[in-house]
């Protein structure tokens, strides 16, 4: 198994592109079915979330093209099933963004619950009735979900809490139906927008995403586009703190730093600095940082809980404690025994972490537990005394493209040995 081989210390230096956003590009991805023409999508990371997604729309039907400068057309005109094989939905989660619309599309689906994973139950009771809600019959027998949308009819509905996942399922599965759909208490993150802007430049009729109401008024049909979605927020947040961790000097271009103006808020405060020009984003850091008193990870535009691991591994090595409570998913400090491997001083009761900074993480032998921990981890090795190995990496080759290239381009010593 491959694995990253850090040795801590060195000052980061230089510029980063940042590529399309791997949780805007799924669902746009999904919602390519929604059209027999062909769609493109553009800047796209070659990560294994895609990968694994891009297996699961070629197992319905679709035919899939990807060039190596990240263009990735899919043609579902030939689609010629609504089911999802159990051992590649239980691989990504995101493969229940196919729900809606496969339903709208062929009005069934056949999809496995997709598996919680290392940060959480993740249950989809809010895209479930949701759906039902739209007169879509499902039937839920062996782990499988048999879907029937041959009824299904425009209704107003509320998720029971603002779902990222069910706000888009719910508008791609509302697409087609006569009527005006009017989803309440929805998601506002940056992708959800992506989306509406992805579907009405393909015919669709949608409106209020980004705010807590969104209205789809259903079409007969959609037509092909080319597209490029919105830049990853998420490996932006990243690498700012990478640099702010290692007495950086870093610019991150194609960014919109308003996605990410929770983290920028919060930066501020530890003497690191921060400017946001226009798609750039230039973070100086020297020495060691204050701690942040407290970070709450609230749903958009709150503190992302994609950012929370990141934020946690600086907060080990600032001056003070911190007292960082996870308030989206129930289980996300797996990394906190790997962050203690390294001489970090973190006490965990329920979702909050209360750190003590240190002034420097020793090099240990660390293994990544999801994504966003495995990417803390080689942020926690760059600021290290010594060598820090880092394992289990495929975790985060889920998202992040190549962190070793990228990184050792800035200046860090790191390379991945298999
Ligand atoms: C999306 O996941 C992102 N993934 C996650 O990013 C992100 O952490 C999350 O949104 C929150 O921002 C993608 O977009 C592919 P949710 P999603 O539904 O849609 C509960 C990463 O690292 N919930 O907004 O699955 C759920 O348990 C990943 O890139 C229900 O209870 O998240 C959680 O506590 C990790 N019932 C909360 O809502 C449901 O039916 C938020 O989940 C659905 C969700």
């Amino acid at each position: 198994m491959s694995r990253y081989i850090i040795e801590g210390g060195n000052p980061l230096e230089g510029s980063i592109d940042v590529k399309a956003a791997k949780n805007s590009v799924l669902p746009l991805l999904a919602a390519c079915i929604l059209t027999e023409d062909k769609v493109t999508l553009r800047n796209c990371p070659d990560i294994s979330d895609i990968t694994n997604m891009l297996k699961i729309m070629i197992n319905i039907g679709c035919v899939v093209e990807r060039d190596d400068m990240g263009n990735i057309t899919v043609d579902s005109s030939d689609i010629y099933c609504g089911e999802v094989p159990c051992v590649l939905a239980k691989e990504l989660r995101s493969s229940i963004f196919l729900m809606g619309p496969m339903l709208s599309r062929v009005k069934k689906a056949k999809i496995s619950y997709p598996g919680g994973c290392e940060i959480g139950m993740r249950p989809i009771d809010i895209h479930l009735s949701g759906l039902r809600e739209l007169n879509i019959d499902i039937n839920e027998e062996y782990g499988y979900l048999d879907c029937d949308a041959s009824k299904a009819e425009a209704a107003q509905i509320v998720l029971d809490l603002p779902s990222v996942g069910a706000t888009e399922n719910l508008m791609m599965a509302s697409v087609f139906l006569e009527g005006k759909t009017v989803l309440r208490n929805c998601a506002k993150e940056p992708e959800i927008a992506d989306l509406q802007n992805f579907l009405n430049l393909m015919g669709a009729k949608i409106s209020g995403a980004g705010s807590s109401v969104i209205v789809i008024e259903g079409v007969k049909k959609l037509h092909g586009v080319e597209y490029t979605p919105i830049p990853d927020r998420i490996i932006a947040g990243t690498y700012i703190i990478a640099a702010a961790m290692c007495s950086g000097n870093v610019e991150l271009r194609g960014v919109v730093p308003e996605h990410i103006y929770s983290l920028i808020a919060k930066l501020s405060k530890t003497a690191c600095k921060i400017y946001c020009k226009n798609d750039k984003i230039i973070v100086k850091s020297k020495g060691r940082l204050r701690s942040l008193d407290r970070i709450d990870t609230m749903y958009y535009p709150g503190f992302p809980t994609d950012m929370q691991t990141q934020m946690l591994a600086l907060q080990t090595i600032s001056k003070g404690t911190s007292v960082i409570v996870e308030n989206i998913f129930e289980t996300r400090y797996k990394t906190v025994p790997e962050f203690k491997k390294m001489g970090a001083d973190i006490t965990v009761r329920d979702r909050t972490a209360i750190v003590r900074g240190v002034s420097r993480l020793k090099g240990a032998e660390v293994c990544a537990t999801d994504l966003r921990g495995g990417a803390s981890l080689v942020l926690a090795g760059l600021a290290a005394e010594g060598i820090t190995e880092v394992k289990d990496i495929y975790h985060i080759d889920r998202g992040y493209e190549d962190m070793s290239r990228v990184l050792a381009e800035l200046g860090a010593k790191i390379e991945r040995s298999s």
